[in-house]
């Protein structure tokens, strides 16, 4: 904390949540936009917190910049002492969410929130702290983050703002009756490019997967809730009518449960007779899931009580051999239950290579 800039407001601040803790179990999130110094100020409450001996649970919301855990998770430390550095390069929990941002995963990143919370409660912190993401500007951002509250419902609201850019929020808070206390960005923050952020995220992936390996996962084990894959009834391609078949694919399997198709096929082709797979199937939507563009796509692995237990890329889906084929550190692959997929993709589980949709509904 040596070179970092602490005015006074941080510690009048730290100082009248630390006296509410000392009565009930606080939570207490922290927003503001990209760079406005949110997680050097969540470290700066962690250390001071724990010198005067509170138990604080850090959930890290930030899916992009992660302080505790990989990108594209929502991370949990507990901590009882002043923590150095690298105390932050690891995690008690993680919660998958898929994206680097949330937009598009609103709903996988309030549950995260909601789980990782939960279990710093569990844990006994009694001060939960939230780091958020920049994600303020605009109107799902506005939702979003007034959901995130509502669902969380935090005894403070801290917000970093360099001028009046976080007040489209904050007025809003206060007349609901929340408690807000508004923070100037200190003029040391210094932004990242691009490029920067990229780096920093290639380099907690690379921390994350260090101890990866090849692993094989039985596809009728796990559910895939982003899709019908292992839950309905494959078709055999021999009774499909002469009208639906498709001649130029290599790599074919279909799937019918309920009102949905499933097909995976090496690539999209354009003569796809969706129209009459359609009708002769008599369902209502069809998803498609392009087998080579799966290649390096992030997937969070849960078990059976909805916890993550990790992280892992794919390596090839290939559902008429029953296998997936994953680089994971997770070792206990038989707990695995449900593959979450992301939309970023990562190559050997240390640099961001694209982002997808990993599922087009036709
Ligand atoms: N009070 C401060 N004193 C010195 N440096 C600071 C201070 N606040 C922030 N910085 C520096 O500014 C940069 C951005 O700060 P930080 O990561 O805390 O911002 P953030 O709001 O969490 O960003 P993001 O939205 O990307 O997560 C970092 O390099 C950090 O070291
Ligand atoms: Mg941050």
């Amino acid at each position: 904390m040596n070179t970092v800039d602490i005015p006074g407001e941080w510690e009048q601040s730290a100082d009248q949540i630390k006296q509410d803790a000392k009565t009930c179990i606080v939570t207490c999130i922290i927003i503001g936009k990209n760079d406005s110094g949110k997680s050097t100020f969540c470290k700066y409450l962690v250390h001071t917190w724990t010198a005067s001996e509170i138990r604080v649970g850090y959930v890290d919301s930030d899916v992009g910049q992660s302080t505790i855990g990989p990108p594209t998770t929502v991370g949990l430390k507990i901590f009882n002492t002043p923590p150095n550095q690298h105390d932050y390069s690891n995690f008690l929990e993680l919660h998958f969410v898929g994206n680097t941002s949330p937009e598009g995963f609103l709903l996988q990143t309030l549950h995260a929130v909601k789980r990782m919370a939960d279990k710093s409660h569990q844990q006994g912190s009694q001060i939960t702290l939230v780091d958020t993401t920049g994600f303020v500007g605009g109107p799902v951002a506005r939702i979003f983050k007034l959901h995130k509250i509502e669902m969380l419902r935090p005894q403070w609201i801290v917000a970093l703002q360099a001028e009046d850019e976080m007040e489209h929020l904050l007025r809003g808070y206060e007349k609901m009756g929340w408690r807000v206390i508004r923070l100037t960005c200190s003029k040391q923050v210094a932004a990242r490019s691009q490029a920067e952020r990229q780096k920093y995220r290639n380099e907690r992936y690379k921390a994350y997967f260090k101890s990866a390996k090849v692993i094989n996962c039985p596809i009728h084990k796990v559910v895939f809730p982003s899709g019908i894959l292992g839950t309905g009834q494959r078709i055999n391609l021999q009774e499909l009518p002469k009208e639906t078949y498709m001649s130029d694919t290599k790599y074919l399997y279909i799937e019918k449960c309920g009102s949905e198709l499933l097909i995976v096929i090496d690539r999209l082709v354009e003569s796809m007779p969706f129209y009459k797979l359609k009708e002769y199937f008599s369902v209502t939507s069809i998803a498609c899931i392009e087998r080579f563009e799966l290649k390096d796509l992030l997937v969070g692995l849960n078990d059976k009580d909805g916890n993550t237990l990790g992280l892992g890329t794919i390596i090839d889906l290939d559902p008429l051999d029953d296998k997936l084929t994953l680089f994971t550190p997770v070792q206990d692959i038989h707990k695995v239950t449900a593959i979450y997929l992301g939309n970023i993709k990562v190559e050997q589980g240390e640099k961001e290579c694209g982002k997808m949709r990993h599922v087009r509904y036709l």
